[in-house]
């Protein structure tokens, strides 16, 4: 108690802080989300997302090796399929010649070293923008967990070594870890978006891959929410977390990040595998917004929010921050 305690001494000096500091953060906790896209020389910057570009293979296997000469290890990979391409099956999504695979052989070949972490989900193969098959106005989920095993075992093939499911079905994880055992896949482990909010946070994401729900004539839901986790729910997420890790999940994820960092706490103190989080899109876009009207430093929120995602309980921080911070952090 005080006068004993004179809690300010231990913030005296940059020295004696940074001796006591909790939190360090270096560019091994990051995951670099990249958008893919067809053709060649192509890179193309998202309008709500300065700073971050739909790139063709040869420019994004340059990147790649930029990010691992910075520290980066692991990247989250999502394409941008074109409409004709399209339906409501997803069956572009095994394509062995499709737009991921080729994406995930490339990265490898130049990089071997960098962990691949495709996303598994159909929206990008959607005509209805939707993370699954559509039955009967519904997102029908064990025919979508059957197209995510087939989805999940060609990015395998192709090299990948982690899936990472952000559907949001049910029972995904276990047939994932059957379906890539059964193909010999021992080895590929599954990070797994376990506790996925509906949330308006992804706007600027939808706007990169043109994967939004469309109102498309038939009835389709608008939203995702019958998949997605209701955002005013916090048991649920434990819930989420606990069955996905007995299915067999070797990473959970909460998603998104900032505005989610208690559940990201909870999960952390509930579950024994590690814990990553996504500190998405609109998360990005605010920042970069407010610091365009010069209303926020830049530089210093995005490093104090990757401090607060990781002292929240994250392992690994998947950001589009990932790059731009690595080459601070390394100064
Ligand atoms: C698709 C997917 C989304 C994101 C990651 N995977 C969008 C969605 O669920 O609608 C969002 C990531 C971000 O906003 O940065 N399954």
């Amino acid at each position: 108690m005080f006068p004993i305690h004179r809690n300010r001494r231990l913030r005296t000096t940059e020295s004696i802080r940074s001796l006591v500091r909790e939190t360090i953060i270096t560019p091994n906790d990051f995951m670099f989300p990249m958008f893919i896209a067809e053709g060649k020389d192509i890179q193309v910057e998202i309008p709500s997302m300065p700073g971050i570009y739909r790139r063709s293979i040869d420019l994004t296997v340059k990147e790649v090796k930029e990010l691992w000469n910075l520290g980066i290890k692991a990247v989250n990979i999502y394409v941008k399929v074109s409409d004709n391409l399209k339906d409501n099956t997803g069956k572009e999504a095994w394509n062995p010649d499709g737009l991921m695979q080729q994406a995930i052989k490339a990265i490898k070949d130049a990089v071997p070293g960098m962990v691949i972490m495709p996303d598994v989900a159909l929206d990008p193969y959607s005509v209805y923008g939707h993370d699954g098959i559509i039955k009967n106005g519904e997102i029908a989920n064990d025919e979508t967990v059957d197209a995510l095993v087939r989805m999940a075992v060609s990015h395998a093939e192709a090299g990948a070594d982690f899936v990472a499911p952000s559907d949001m079905m049910d029972g995904r994880v276990i047939r994932l870890r059957e379906g890539l055992d059964k193909a010999g896949f021992h080895n590929v482990g599954i990070m797994s978006y376990s506790a996925k909010y509906a949330s308006s946070f992804y706007g600027p994401f939808r706007d990169a891959l043109d994967s939004a729900p469309k109102d498309s004539g038939i009835e389709v839901p608008k939203d995702k929410k019958t998949y997605q986790m209701d955002y005013a729910n916090r048991v649920e997420a434990i819930k989420e977390a606990l069955h996905d890790v007995e299915e067999g999940a070797d990473i959970v994820m909460v998603k998104p990040g900032i505005a989610y960092l208690d559940i990201v706490r909870e999960v952390k103190n509930a579950v024994n595998v590690p814990v990553s989080v996504y500190h998405v899109s609109g998360e990005y876009a605010m920042i970069k917004a407010a610091a365009e009207r010069g209303w926020l430093e830049h530089d210093k929120v995005m490093i104090e929010q990757l401090h607060c995602i990781k002292r929240a309980g994250a392992d690994i921080i998947s950001t589009y921050f990932a790059k731009e911070a690595a080459i601070l952090l390394n100064q």
